[in-house]
């Protein structure tokens, strides 16, 4: 965990821009393989910026350069003013990180770990006891404060790992897939803590590969693909951009899939996406096509359609027009270990 508080420092003269990040032209190359390509980003202080992208896009990779954790092989970054490879130091002791992997140690209780890194971030013994018991409350980790780390579940230690990140009480906070493992209601709950921080003046970069997660917390959105920015806007932004109300017609045999797509592709203004698996396939509906056209041209071709609906953009269908690529939805969660869905 790499958590600072951010007293004033001797060495804030040399930031450009207080409380927020910015990049240009990012880069970082492994050999040949490009983890991630020509980053630019204008974060302001207090604002959320989503990074979005499905597995190996190059999110973690992002973090990981503005964090310090790893240096970029082009281009430049600044975290709360200071210069990501340059102000490396500085840039520690302004941010707080929850990274991918848990960072917390399983050999000590939750409050020895968070009193441990408040002590490590200069904060005074009893200033420490305050703030752990406060995240812990926070957290809804109390019942479990002086359990072994080691037995905790795996949500329970996402919710540490969050709480040590925010020890410090950092200008700018880094959080890899925060809720990816928390059940519905811690998710719900860290939202609201994240938008109380945002409030309050917090930077907050996070990756998330749940959509509904970055409609509700970004104010802006980056989609990463193989590394490349394809997509940077605000929600609403990036729903407009890619049109209109779409339909989702579900058959009910595999077999009717692809023959139900020719039946609706006149009716769309773009080629419609297919999900075999689930025996749905979603077009961008034409403007003044009713529902009802549709559903008589099924039923004349003699495909069984169990459902028909009409429905607002989402960022789902942003990510899949963008990337050709679904992303993982909660119900899928469950298979996601390193497998790549092509919808
Ligand atoms: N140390 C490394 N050496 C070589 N390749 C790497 C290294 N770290 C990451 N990569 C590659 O860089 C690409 C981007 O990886 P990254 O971890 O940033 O993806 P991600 O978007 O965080 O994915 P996930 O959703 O699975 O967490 C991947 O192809 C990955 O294999
Ligand atoms: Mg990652």
């Amino acid at each position: 965990m790499h958590t600072t508080s951010a007293p004033p420092h001797a060495d804030d003269a040399a930031r450009s821009s207080v409380g927020g990040v910015t990049t240009t032209g990012l880069g970082k190359r492994f050999g040949e393989l490009w983890a991630l390509r020509d980053l630019n980003l204008a974060v302001p202080q207090g604002t959320v910026l989503g990074l979005l992208g499905h597995n190996g896009a190059g999110k973690t990779t992002a973090i990981r350069i503005l964090t310090t954790l790893s240096q970029p092989t082009e281009g430049t970054g600044t975290v709360a003013g200071f210069d990501v490879v340059r102000d490396a130091a500085a840039v520690r002791e302004h941010i707080g990180v929850a990274s991918q992997q848990a960072t917390v140690d399983g050999l000590m209780s939750a409050q020895l770990n968070l009193t441990t890194i408040g002590r490590l971030h200069g904060l005074s013994k009893s200033a420490a006891t305050r703030r752990a018991d406060d995240l812990l409350v926070q957290l809804d980790l109390t019942d479990f404060a002086t359990a072994l780390v080691r037995t905790y579940s795996g949500g329970m230690r996402r919710r540490l790992d969050l709480a040590a990140s925010l020890m410090g009480t950092p200008e700018v906070l880094f959080l890899d897939e925060p809720t990816t493992g928390l059940d519905p209601l811690s998710r719900t709950h860290l939202w609201d803590m994240l938008s109380e921080l945002v409030r309050g003046g917090t930077t907050v970069i996070l990756t998330t590969q749940y959509l509904e997660e970055a409609d509700r917390m970004a104010d802006d959105i980056v989609v990463l693909d193989h590394g490349r920015t394809v997509a940077h806007g605000t929600p609403q932004d990036l729903k407009s951009r890619i049109g209109d109300d779409r339909l989702d017609v579900k058959v009910a045999s595999a077999d009717d899939v692809a023959r139900a797509a020719n039946v609706v592709a006149p009716f769309a203004d773009r080629a419609p996406a297919l999900d075999p698996e689930r025996h749905v396939i979603t077009v961008p509906i034409k403007p003044g096509v009713r529902v009802v056209q549709v559903v008589r041209a099924l039923d004349d071709a003699g495909i069984d359609a169990i459902d028909v609906t009409r429905r607002e953009v989402t960022l789902d269908d942003v990510f899949v027009t963008l990337t050709g690529a679904k992303p993982v939805d909660d119900a899928d969660e469950a298979g996601r270990q390193g497998q790549e869905r092509k919808s």
